[in-house]
């Protein structure tokens, strides 16, 4: 079981009194948290679990993680809505995710827009950020980092495109150190953000991110879109220049996917 109190250790002194939680197993780490959103806990509560048996990623997929070897997480935040939007709190986990995974492990973890984590071009950690009735707050970030994850754990269909820390690395990671930094890093990101200071996030996001310039293919409302990635932002979308010079902009909301050319 995920040691909480070694997480703690990890965070510095980030949500010093929120609650975290290690459960054995869970439907969704995100619907434990939404419960205790909905009945008022303290920002920055926390909810891990072993295994889920209804993990949940964007666009209704199911988010996979053998039992025990990976970070499942989520975190209730109480953003404030006069400063900040749902895309703030995507683009911001996202980097608190990849700057985790650095200062834990050393990898070089980069953000594919909008919520994936990668190394090496491999999907490594998503973020879900869910927010309820219209409201930025309360919202539920939910985290699944593949952190000690074997290569032949994965489904069939996920084994080229999705690395663990573990396979990464060539050694066993501690989640508790990554769950410790992320937790950490949301911290002072979230506060960045609700105090003014978007500009510092963005541009730690930008050094970040990937795929600018590179040719990539984007699934958009049930179309393939090819082109090269000209412009990357992690509130305003992406925009994707085709042969003929075209541009065509996509944002987060209708945006399922996206490809560096030839992978997938
Ligand atoms: C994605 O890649 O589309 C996002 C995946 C998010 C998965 C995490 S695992 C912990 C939390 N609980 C869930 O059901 N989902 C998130």
């Amino acid at each position: 079981m995920l040691d909480v109190e070694a997480v703690r250790r990890h965070m510095g002194d980030a949500w010093a009194g929120a609650e975290l939680r290690a459960l054995s197993s869970v439907t969704s780490t995100s619907d434990v948290a939404w419960a205790w959103a909905e009945a008022g806990c303290a920002e920055g509560t926390a909810v891990f679990a072993e295994e889920q048996v209804k993990g949940r990623g964007r666009f209704g997929r199911t988010w996979h993680s053998p039992r025990g070897r990976g970070l499942l997480v989520s975190v209730v935040l109480r953003p404030p809505a006069e400063a900040m939007a749902p895309a703030h709190v995507t683009a911001l986990a996202a980097l608190a995710v990849a700057e985790a995974i650095g200062a834990a492990t050393g990898l070089d973890a980069l953000i594919r827009w909008p919520n994936d984590v990668a190394i090496g071009g491999r999907k490594v950690a998503g973020v879900l950020a869910e927010c309820r009735n219209g409201r930025l707050a309360p919202c539920v970030v939910g985290v699944g980092v593949n952190v000690n994850t074997r290569r032949d754990e994965f489904p069939d269909a996920l084994r080229a495109s999705a690395t663990s820390l573990a396979i990464e690395a060539g050694r066993e990671c501690s989640r508790e150190a990554v769950a410790g930094a992320l937790l950490g890093r949301l911290h002072t990101c979230l506060r960045d953000a609700a105090e003014g200071r978007w500009a510092l996030v963005a541009d730690a996001w930008r050094r970040r991110a990937s795929l600018l310039g590179q040719a990539v293919a984007v699934h958009c409302r049930g179309q393939l879109h090819e082109g090269r990635l000209v412009a990357l932002d992690p509130l305003l979308g992406i925009e994707l220049e085709g042969p003929l010079g075209e541009r065509c902009r996509f944002r987060a909301e209708d945006t399922s996917l996206i490809l560096a050319g030839g992978e997938g």
